[in-house]
C-alpha cells in the first residue's frame, strides 16, 4: 500500500467556482479578491483581512508597515521553515534566532526576550504547524520592551488561542495558502488585522503603493488618474485563487474536524508502541493539525531518520520535523546556543494526515510503525 503525505481537498465545486472566476473575465484583484477578503476576516474575527501571493510575501509586508528595515532585528525561533527568516531578510533586517519551548516547538518567550537587543524592532512568533504559541506573554515582553509583534501563522487558520481565534488578537496575522496547508488557493496568502488604516496601507503597497484600488477605478464614474506616493510591491492575488479560498473556507471547519479525528487515532495508538511520543496537547489551545509531529526518543535503536527510511520502503510518506534554520547554511550561525532546536530538529517526524487518509491507510501507517519500533525492543 503507497500512503502519500499529504494532499489538498478539492471538489467539483471548487472547479467550477475557479471557472466561473475565469469566464468572468475579471481574474486578478477583483470582486472575488475582496470578497475572500472579507470572509476570511469574518472567519478568523478580524476587522479586515489583506491578500497577498503567498505567506512569505504577506510576512515581508507585515514586517514593513510595522517599519521593520535595514539595520533592525526580529527575533523569530530557528525551529521555522526558512520563510521565517527570508522574510525579515527580504526587508533588510536580520533574523535572530531564540530557542523553543521542547514541548509545544514554539517559540519560548523567556529565550525570545534575551535574544532582544538595542536593535531589536520586533518578534515573531510562528504558531508552529497550526499550535499557537504563547501570546500572552509575548504582549507582555513586546510592551515592556516597546517592540511590535507579527504572527507568522502560516499553518494556523481555524486554530484558537484560550478560546480567541487565531488573527483577531492584536497583532497582524499572516496565514498561508499553499497545498500543504490545511486550506490552500495553489499560492496564496492572508495579513489579519484589526487597524483599518494599516489594512489600507497593506492594499496600497501591495499593488505598487497605487494610491487607488482596480475596484475603486473600476466603480469611477469620471476618469481618475492613480499616484505613487510610496514606493511598494506587486503582492496581488488572482480572482481564480480568491474563487478556490471562498470555496475552501466554506469547508474548513469540516476539514479541521477531520484532521482532529485522524491526530485522536494517532495519538491512541501511539500511547501502545515503545520510543515514540505524540505532540504535547496545551490546555489553552486548540491547534488546527496542520502536520501529525512525533518524536522518536534518542534512546531508540531506531532512530528518526533511520525509521523514515524503513517507513519510505514500506511505501508510507514522511517528512522531517521542522527544520532548524541556523542549520542551514544560507543562515549557518554555528554559535548559536539553541539546544531544545537543535534535539527537535533530529528526533521529530512527520506522519501523513489528511482529509481523504483512509482509516486502512493510516492503519497501515501504524501497523508499519509498530513492526519497526517493537521489533527493536525486542532485538
Ligand atoms: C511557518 C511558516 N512560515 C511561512 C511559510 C511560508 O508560506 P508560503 O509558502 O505561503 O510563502 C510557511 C510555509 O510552509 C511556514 O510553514
Amino acid at each position: 500500500m503507497e500512503v502519500p503525505f499529504a494532499r489538498p481537498l478539492f471538489t467539483e465545486a471548487d472547479g467550477a467556482a475557479v471557472a466561473e472566476a475565469v469566464m468572468s473575465g475579471w481574474v486578478s484583484q477583483g470582486p472575488r479578491v475582496r470578497a475572500f477578503e472579507e470572509a476570511f476576516a469574518a472567519r478568523v474575527g478580524a476587522k479586515e483581512a489583506v491578500a497577498t501571493t503567498n505567506c512569505t510575501t504577506a510576512l515581508q509586508l507585515a514586517l514593513y508597515v510595522a517599519g521593520v528595515g535595514p539595520g533592525d532585528e526580529v527575533v523569530i525561533p530557528s525551529l521555522s521553515f526558512i520563510a521565517t527568516a527570508n522574510a525579515v531578510w527580504q526587508n533588510g533586517a536580520t533574523p535572530v534566532f531564540a530557542d523553543i519551548d521542547p514541548d509545544t516547538y514554539n517559540l519560548d518567550p523567556q529565550s525570545a526576550e534575551r535574544a532582544i537587543s538595542d536593535r531589536t524592532k520586533a518578534i515573531m512568533p510562528v504558531h508552529q504547524i497550526g499550535l499557537p504559541a504563547d501570546m500572552d506573554e509575548f504582549q507582555r515582553i513586546a510592551s515592556k520592551h516597546g517592540l511590535l509583534l507579527v504572527e507568522d501563522a502560516a499553518c494556523a487558520v481555524g486554530a484558537t488561542y484560550k478560546g480567541r481565534p487565531i488573527g483577531s488578537l492584536n497583532s497582524p496575522a499572516c496565514f498561508s495558502l499553499h497545498p500543504r496547508k490545511v486550506i490552500t488557493t495553489g499560492e496564496g496568502g492572508m495579513i489579519t488585522t484589526n487597524d483599518p488604516e494599516l489594512a489600507a496601507r497593506m492594499r496600497k503597497l501591495r499593488q505598487h503603493a497605487m494610491d487607488l484600488s482596480d475596484l475603486a477605478r473600476h466603480n469611477a464614474s469620471d476618469i481618475v488618474f492613480e499616484a505613487y506616493p510610496e514606493r511598494g510591491w506587486n503582492m496581488r492575488m488572482t480572482d481564480m485563487q480568491a474563487a478556490l479560498g471562498l470555496c475552501q473556507l466554506e469547508a474548513l471547519d469540516e476539514i479541521l474536524a477531520e484532521r482532529a479525528r485522524q491526530a485522536a487515532r494517532y495519538t491512541a495508538a501511539i500511547a501502545e508502541l515503545p520510543y515514540l511520543e505524540p505532540p504535547f496537547e496545551p490546555e489553552y489551545a486548540v491547534r488546527t493539525w496542520q502536520s501529525y509531529a512525533v518524536r522518536v526518543d534518542p534512546r531508540s535503536p531506531v532512530n528518526r531518520t533511520e525509521l523514515m527510511r524503513r517507513l519510505h520502503r514500506d511505501g508510507v510518506a514522511t517528512r522531517r520535523g521542522i527544520m532548524a534554520i541556523h542549520h542551514e547554511p544560507a543562515y549557518a550561525d554555528p554559535k548559536a546556543l539553541l539546544p531544545h532546536t537543535d534535539a527537535a530538529a533530529r528526533e521529530v517526524l512527520l506522519l501523513p494526515l489528511f482529509p481523504g487518509l483512509g482509516d486502512d491507510a493510516q492503519d497501515h501507517v501504524i501497523e508499519r510503525l509498530a513492526a519497526h519500533l517493537v521489533a527493536a525492543k525486542a532485538a
